[in-house]
């Protein structure tokens, strides 16, 4: 409005930059989007490089003649380096800074691309897979806690969902970039260019984003939390400048300070004892990623194939269904990022595992009419369409809440000085659970069966809202300073009312 305009000119001419919502505020808004879409850039090569595997894995391992062991192993492998580099990422964000940290992450992906699409041999592509797990790891540790810190409050929600909304649009590009290059070689195991076979290309595509990724980090300023724990107050202020008013940003490198001097410092070395002994609010953020991935949401990504197939699709029809459930899934994060700072974090945490339960018992029940196991396992009418709506529920259901709100609480909960170290042990916790998860999935519905399997993840979802709902606090509205580790319900009174 035109008001609006000049009161920000009358700011401005006084010094004022403006302070964020209306009239000149809108350029800060859009400073943290950008920034906030630089550092989810990671998300995006953390889904990339998480399913660019699902197109290549049978020509590859046709290529190398592998067991359906050393299969598994080749693509499961990537999960132990996503655990490490979480683990890793934590201590060197503190040490060297948050957007360093993704310059040398954005290095682990484009070794990684390279690597794997000119393996050798199978041993050679585990390693290079590694490597870019290290790389997925860190990524899942660094945009979080970047972007809650630089993130206005009003608004943090929604920037961190970025970050999933970035995660899941790497899982969609990496299936049709794997769909493209198999359909322009004639199968992923035929020579496309340059007399390199289709399934190397999937890997070699990966270098695009791996380098956008380092460019752009080159050009985002450090965070302001990161920059007042070392004491370079003036470098903050600078960077405070872009994301709010100068009297704003006063208060804020107050208020920063002051909640760094009644903790004590977490270094690399002491991080067990801190975070495993002390802290319950770091076992509350181990829990939240833990239940994330017991719910079985990989299942669905990894596995997707068979589960499609047993209830009536085709081979080829089953890629299809994949790819919409993966849309489906971009989709449902959006309406995450519309609510998560209206209705709130715990809000979406209870609809969803309510959702998830129903959805999880209800393919319990459907399996349990099921014939056949293992691979082929089948399901007759009624029970696969309703099998196939309730996978789907399912997949909504988490994309609206656990999927993209977990990422948003991990970066926003822990205070100042622990969140770093403490959200590399939630996400190294997390890339355990999924392995663990999803290595033992073939297992489990060839000898338990697919209802008991998924009624496990059902009890899992069912506690998952359970917890949610006697020990996870609302951070909706709150500045991190306001994050003072403690956990329970007993601080609801300090959530904001809008
Ligand atoms: C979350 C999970 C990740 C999963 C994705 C699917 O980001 O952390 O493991 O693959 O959601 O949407």
């Amino acid at each position: 409005s035109t008001a609006g305009a000049s009161s920000a000119a009358a700011r401005t001419a006084a010094g004022d930059p403006g302070d964020g919502e209306q009239g000149g505020g809108r350029s800060h808004t859009a400073n943290a989007v950008l920034i906030s879409v630089v550092a989810a850039i990671g998300g995006f090569l953390f889904g990339f490089d998480t399913a660019v595997i699902n197109g290549a894995v049978d020509a590859l391992s046709g290529d190398f003649e592998l067991s359906p062991g050393l299969t598994g192993f080749a693509v499961s492998s990537a999960l132990l380096g996503c655990a490490t580099g979480a683990w890793f990422a934590g201590g060197a964000a503190d040490r060297f800074g948050r957007p360093k940290v993704m310059i040398i992450a954005s290095v682990l992906f484009t070794a990684s691309a390279i690597g794997s699409g000119l393996a050798f041999g199978v041993w050679d592509l585990i390693l290079w897979r590694v490597v870019g797990g290290l790389g997925v790891g860190t990524a899942s540790v660094i945009a979080p806690a970047y972007i809650a810190e630089i993130a206005p409050a009003a608004i943090r929600g929604r920037l961190g969902s970025l970050q999933q909304l970035a995660i899941v649009t790497g899982i969609f590009v990496a299936l049709l970039s794997d769909a493209f290059l198999a359909g322009a070689a004639g199968g992923a195991a035929e020579e496309l260019w340059l007399g390199l076979t289709a399934w190397r290309w999937m890997f070699l595509s990966e270098l695009v984003p791996a380098v956008a990724y380092g460019l752009l980090a080159l050009t985002i300023p450090e965070s302001p939390r990161f920059l007042v724990a070392r004491g370079e107050d003036r470098r903050a202020r600078t960077v405070l400048l872009r994301l709010m008013s100068g009297e704003s940003a006063r208060e804020r490198i107050d208020a920063i300070k002051k909640s760094l001097q009644g903790q004590k410092a977490v270094g690399l070395s002491n991080l067990r004892g801190a975070a495993l002994g002390l802290q319950p609010i770091v076992w509350v953020g181990i829990a939240l990623s833990l239940f994330q991935q017991l719910v079985g949401i990989n299942v669905i990504f990894y596995y997707s194939t068979t589960l499609w197939r047993s209830v009536g699709f085709e081979e080829s029809d089953a890629l299809t269904v994949t790819v919409i459930t993966s849309v489906t899934n971009v989709a449902v994060t959006v309406v995450a990022i519309l609510l998560v700072d209206r209705i709130g974090r715990r809000p979406l945490l209870l609809i969803g595992s309510t959702a998830m339960t129903a959805a999880l018992a209800t393919m319990a029940v459907c399996f349990s009419q099921a014939t056949g196991s293992g691979e082929d396992v089948s399901l007759a009418e009624p029970w696969s369409t309703v099998a196939l709506v309730a996978a789907n529920v399912f997949v909504v259901g988490f994309g609206v809440s656990w999927g993209p709100v977990v990422w948003v609480l991990l970066g926003e909960m822990f205070p100042n000085r622990l969140r770093a170290p403490a959200l590399a042990v939630a996400a190294a916790a997390q890339w355990v659970a999924n392995f663990a998860v999803s290595t033992t999935f073939p297992w489990l519905s060839e000898n338990a069966g697919l209802a008991v399997t998924y009624g496990g993840y059902a009890a899992f979802a069912l506690l998952s809202g359970l917890f949610v709902a006697t020990v996870v606090q609302e951070t909706k509205g709150r500045e991190l300073e306001d994050m003072t580790g403690e956990t329970g319900r007993r601080r609801k009174d300090l959530v904001g009312s809008t």
